[in-house]
């Protein structure tokens, strides 16, 4: 099991995040190597965990960053991140948000529509900026995940269909304050299989013949993020494939000389360093179940709820050798709020300490204040 200093743990008030920095910092140093073996560029997704630490911490590793938002491309700025380290994606960039990143002069927008185009260029020629521009296509590959992460369906509203490309080209290469000089790619979250990457090559390889076709000089190609981590077993897979993932684009794509491959993780840098630590507050005899009552609620981890997400939970401090069988519930007065259904755990008792593991993604960055509730903390291995 993952080492969690339980002296220093037990004295912390809870619930809180805990990040194991070492693995986040072999996480970061094994995807440097392995995308640095075939000159491929890597862009956290800040979305999935914009912590100030992490953030430092993922760019002491030389990659840069993705972002969906004026606050995320503060955050990446204040974590001393460049403009030129900077991608710009999302579907409602609003006036203020392009005009912040037409001044943190960033490496490129990935533009979603022709109205948002049109915005762009009229913001960055009242600017007098250039605006570099990927535009973000929605390639129709099934991801096979949860319905809510998957991205690249026809029917989602991500990015622009294969059929009005060459409309949305022929418009963007007429205005003066475009460069389009990149495609970018997502579809989905969560992905565990090679076949849904296998296929975006395949549309990746057609789309940048028609970009050529069409007239337009590509030197960004963006497949987004998506890599799955395992959320059953996190101690024997604390680290997703990135190996096998970054191979599979080397052996599929063919690009030309003076195209470059970026890649927008998020999830499987930052998932497995990340556990919400909770305290038993109660364990109640229901009618038909034994529910284990925590002091973390699905505002401070909403992926269950939202997702039906599982997470393993272990009780770190409980010595029984006997196990029972539980509903790991929060104080939140709603239904959903539920950790796990049915869990296995060796016997629980008022006190006991758990973590809920695999939570450094998308669990601190999705918390609110529901129900008046304060905002986890966060905590960091570095620190104790
Ligand atoms: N690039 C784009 C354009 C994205 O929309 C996303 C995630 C990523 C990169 C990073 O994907 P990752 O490598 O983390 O899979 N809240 C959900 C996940 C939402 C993902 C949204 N987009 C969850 O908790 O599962």
């Amino acid at each position: 099991m993952a080492y969690f200093p339980l002296e220093e743990l037990r004295k912390i008030e809870t619930p809180y995040y805990y990040y194991d920095m070492s693995l986040l910092r072999s996480t970061l140093q094994t995807v440097a190597e392995q995308a640095g073996k075939y000159g491929f560029y890597v862009h956290y997704a800040i979305k999935a965990n914009p912590n100030h630490k992490i953030l430092e911490t993922v760019r002491n590793y030389g990659l840069g960053v993705d972002c969906v938002s004026g606050g995320e491309i503060r955050a990446a700025l204040d974590a001393g991140f460049t403009g030129g380290q900077i991608m710009f994606a999302g579907v409602g960039k609003t006036d203020a948000e392009i005009e912040l990143a037409l001044d943190a002069n960033i490496k490129c927008f990935n533009v979603e529509s022709v109205p948002e185009l049109e915005n762009i260029n009229a913001i960055a020629s009242r600017m007098n900026r250039m605006a570099h521009v990927a535009v973000r296509i929605n390639p129709d590959v099934d991801a096979h995940t949860h319905q809510y992460i998957t991205t690249g369906l026809k029917e989602n509203k991500f990015g622009i269909g294969l059929d009005l490309l060459d409309e949305f080209v022929a418009k963007a290469l007429k205005m003066k304050n475009i460069d389009l000089c990149g495609v970018h790619f997502h579809i989905g979250s969560q992905i565990c299989d090679k076949e849904p990457f296998e296929m975006l090559c395949d549309k990746v390889t057609d789309v940048l013949a028609a970009m050529e076709k069409a007239g337009a000089l590509i030197s960004i190609v963006d497949v987004g993020g998506g890599l799955g981590i395992d959320y059953n077993d996190p101690d024997a897979n604390s680290m997703a494939d990135f190996e096998s993932y970054f191979k599979l684009f080397a052996d599929r794509l063919r690009l030309k000389p003076g195209q470059q491959l970026h890649f927008e993780p998020g999830r499987s840098i930052v998932g497995q360093c990340g556990s919400l630590i909770t305290k038993v507050l109660y364990v109640k005899e229901g009618a038909s179940k034994k529910f284990i009552i925590v002091d973390a609620g699905m505002n401070d981890l909403m992926r269950p709820a939202l997702y039906r997400a599982h997470h393993k939970i272990d009780n770190l401090t409980s010595t029984s050798a006997v196990d029972d069988v539980y509903d790991v519930v929060g104080p939140v007065c709603e239904s959903a709020d539920c950790f796990a259904a049915d869990e296995r755990l060796p016997l629980t008792e008022r006190g006991d300490l758990l973590a809920i593991r695999s939570a450094g993604a998308y669990g601190e960055a999705m918390a609110s204040c529901y129900n008046c509730r304060k905002l986890p903390a966060s905590i960091f291995s570095d620190g104790l």
